[in-house]
């Protein structure tokens, strides 16, 4: 009987979209999926690093399985992803009873580091500096047939002052558009209708490779592939937001009326320190163009609380741009220390009673905002990609429409991964409601 493996994955798409890798080639050497973590044979968690609460949480689990261990000395355990690249063989210091250890850039070592696991019996590890295979080369066993994950780039060239990617990722590595192309167009052949195309930074694409090719050439080719119907991307940074990119979506058939668009924060003196390139002034009138230009464009940004340094005045700035901003949603940080980064040793590190207390304030106006735009969207049709049934409710669906909403339709009967035209009825902050139109 062959082998069963679980794998837990924290941290963004990036590392979902790697864990897809990882399964589709523990499946190629012979392992099966199992049902869950109790009764499979290997136990894998792709880890995240960007913020201290995953670091103190993976440790916890850990801890938690060698009691499960313990009983069952046969498990395997093995960790990789962005917590293990900052920590190493700290990780097997820590969490001893951990069988495979694997940094990003060693995915592709996997199947050899477990066979030497039972060879040796001792743990084994590999944490390479940077990677031979591109992990898109690597085969994927995805979950949904009408989405998938397609990765444009790895790594990061910025050095935001706050942030542990580019020392756990390393450098911007792009892929071949002609590579990327194949992918997106074999996907479509066997019926994904969603790509969603990753970058650290998807807006400086093909910067490193022969003939630059542009990130708005990569959309436009995206257009005329057959079958794809919506196309999404993530993360752009402002500072590289160019005309070329809004044209490109502005006049793109797949390309979905959402952007994700990290504002940080809305004081110029804490983007100067988080060595964000762009300034408040500059980041709302990029928003204003591409509003104008791309008709209902949904916005969602990601907003850090108490960067070293935040006065009350500069999280006034920060209200002040998201009131005028108006996102659809937000992704909202309380600032962390991540080790070797520039912040981490800046005076005046925020009390932590000051940032929780900010951090409410911001939630409270982005709520409010959020179910404003949604209570806009009532009595409109969309066009909904029905992504299963209502987890709370079976009598109904849940979908995202093309500016990425998550509406909950009533219909039981619509078979996940086909479009529905539906007629919003009720607007919530986080969520729409809908009937079939
Ligand atoms: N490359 C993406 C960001 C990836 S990390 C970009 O530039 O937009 C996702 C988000 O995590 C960031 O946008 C930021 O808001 C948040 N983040 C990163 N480092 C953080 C830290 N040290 N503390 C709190 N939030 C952080
Ligand atoms: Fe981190 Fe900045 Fe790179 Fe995003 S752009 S991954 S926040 S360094
Ligand atoms: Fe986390 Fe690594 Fe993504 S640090 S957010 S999993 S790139």
């Amino acid at each position: 009987m062959s082998k069963t493996y679980f794998i837990r994955t924290y941290g963004c798409q990036m590392n979902e979209h790697d864990s897809e890798r990882i399964a589709g080639l523990l499946e190629m050497n012979g392992y099966a999926r199992a049902q869950d973590p109790e009764s499979a044979d290997l136990v894998l968690f792709n880890t995240c690093a960007i913020r201290e609460n995953a670091d103190k949480k993976l440790y916890g689990t850990l801890g938690q399985m060698k009691r499960v261990k313990d009983a069952r000395p046969e498990l395997r355990i093995a960790v990789g992803g962005c917590q293990v690249q900052k920590d190493k063989s700290l990780v097997l210091e820590k969490a001893p009873w951990v069988d495979v250890a694997f940094g990003t850039f060693s995915v592709a070592e996997l199947p050899r580091l477990l066979r030497e696991r039972e060879a040796t019996g001792v743990p084994t590890f590999e944490f390479a500096e940077q990677t031979e295979t591109f992990p898109s080369a690597l085969p994927a066993r995805r979950d949904d047939p009408f989405h998938a994950w397609v990765s444009v780039s790895v790594g990061c060239d910025n050095a935001c002052t706050f942030c542990i990617v580019p020392f756990v990722r390393g450098p911007q590595v792009s892929r071949r558009l002609r590579d990327v192309l194949d992918e997106v167009r074999r996907l479509a052949e066997v019926g994904v209708v969603e790509v969603t195309l990753l970058g650290q930074n998807v807006n400086t694409y093909g910067r490193d490779l022969d003939g630059k090719p542009l990130f708005a050439d990569l959309l436009r080719a995206l257009d005329h592939i057959d079958g794809l119907r919506r196309v999404r991307f993530t993360s752009p940074h402002p500072h590289d937001f160019t005309p070329e990119v809004i044209d490109a979506m502005a006049s793109s058939r797949v390309v979905c009326e959402h952007i994700h668009f990290p504002l940080q924060s809305g004081s110029d003196r804490v983007l100067k320190r988080m060595r964000r390139s762009y300034r408040s002034a500059r980041y709302l009138e990029t928003l204003s163009i591409m509003r104008g230009a791309i008709r209902d464009l949904a916005v969602s940004t990601d907003i850090i609380v108490g960067f070293p340094g935040e006065t009350d005045e500069d999280f006034q700035a920060t209200l002040h741009v998201v009131e005028e901003a108006r996102f659809d949603s937000a992704y909202t940080f309380k600032y962390s220390i991540r080790p070797n980064t520039e912040a981490a040793s800046m005076p005046d590190q925020v009390a932590a009673e000051i940032v929780a207390e900010r951090y409410e304030r911001l939630v409270g106006l982005q709520e409010r905002i959020a179910l404003e735009k949604n209570r806009e969207m009532v009595g409109r049709h969309v066009e909904v990609l029905v992504e299963g049934c209502s987890k709370k409710d079976a009598t109904r669906v849940t979908g995202r429409t093309r500016t990425n909403k998550i509406v909950h339709v009533a219909a039981g009967e619509l078979m996940t991964g086909t479009f529905a035209d539906v007629v919003i009825g009720d607007a919530h902050p986080h969520h729409l409601d809908g009937i079939l139109a």
